[in-house]
């Protein structure tokens, strides 16, 4: 698959890693020329020279910047995204973690309404960088819990977990993103009250068949 990342953080970064240790084609991209040049380096996918180059010619975006960037960056790509399928890893959490941002909504609904003409799929917001790029626990692959409106585009992100090393599970449409994206905000409380090691991910366990 043709993979371009915007956002070279954290989860830039990590995804990066991951998706060319998978066999795909990863482009990457950030603030300027330099942090994806960097973020490539580091990861093995190509810089690109800004986000619109990032996407020209990928299958899949994923938009791995804060909450709070998304608007402009989607304003920047506009009609690039034609044709794509946008992954929406944002946890819009209050900066004291006392909350989300939104009630009755979420990031990926508020994202698919900006530009309904794109699938959006939410995924991989209830992993932790460090398990993005890693997405094993002793051994044990977590889960990547995908929501979505649009079922080929969650087919294509699934195959993309997959490929990573994550199971995949379609948990329904996206207006499941409110849960994952509380389930992410859950995830960093625990973190934050038991010291956690910012490592941990969501494992849904089930007897066999
Ligand atoms: N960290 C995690 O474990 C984790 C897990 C799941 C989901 N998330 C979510 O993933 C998103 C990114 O988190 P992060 O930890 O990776 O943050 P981060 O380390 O701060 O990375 C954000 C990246 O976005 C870049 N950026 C800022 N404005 C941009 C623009 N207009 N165009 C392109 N790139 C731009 C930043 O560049 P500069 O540094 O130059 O500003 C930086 O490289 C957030 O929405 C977060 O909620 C994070």
């Amino acid at each position: 698959m043709n993979i371009a990342i915007v956002g070279a953080g954290n989860v830039g970064q990590a995804l990066a890693s991951s998706a060319v240790r998978a066999g795909h084609s990863v482009s990457i991209s950030s603030s300027d020329a330099a942090g994806a040049l960097e973020a490539a380096a580091a990861t093995g996918a190509r810089p690109a020279g800004s986000n619109r180059e990032a996407v020209a010619g990928a299958d899949i975006v994923v938009i791995a910047v804060w909450y709070g960037v998304v608007d402009s960056v989607l304003t920047e790509l506009g009609d690039a995204l034609q044709g794509k399928v946008v992954i929406d890893v944002t946890n819009p959490v209050k900066p004291d973690l006392s909350g989300l941002l939104f009630e009755n909504t979420s990031a990926a609904e508020q994202i698919q309404a900006r530009i309904p003409s794109v699938p959006v799929v939410k995924a991989f917001n209830t992993v932790f960088a460090a398990r993005q790029a890693n997405p094993f626990v002793d051994g044990v692959a977590l889960d990547a819990l995908i929501a979505g409106d649009n079922d080929a585009a969650k087919t294509r992100v699934s195959a993309l977990a997959e490929s990573i090393g994550f199971r995949p599970i379609d948990v329904g449409g996206l207006e499941l993103a409110r849960g994952l994206e509380a389930f992410a905000l859950i995830n960093m409380l625990i973190q934050v009250r038991t010291g956690g090691s910012w490592q941990g991910g969501w494992k849904l366990l089930e007897p066999a068949a």
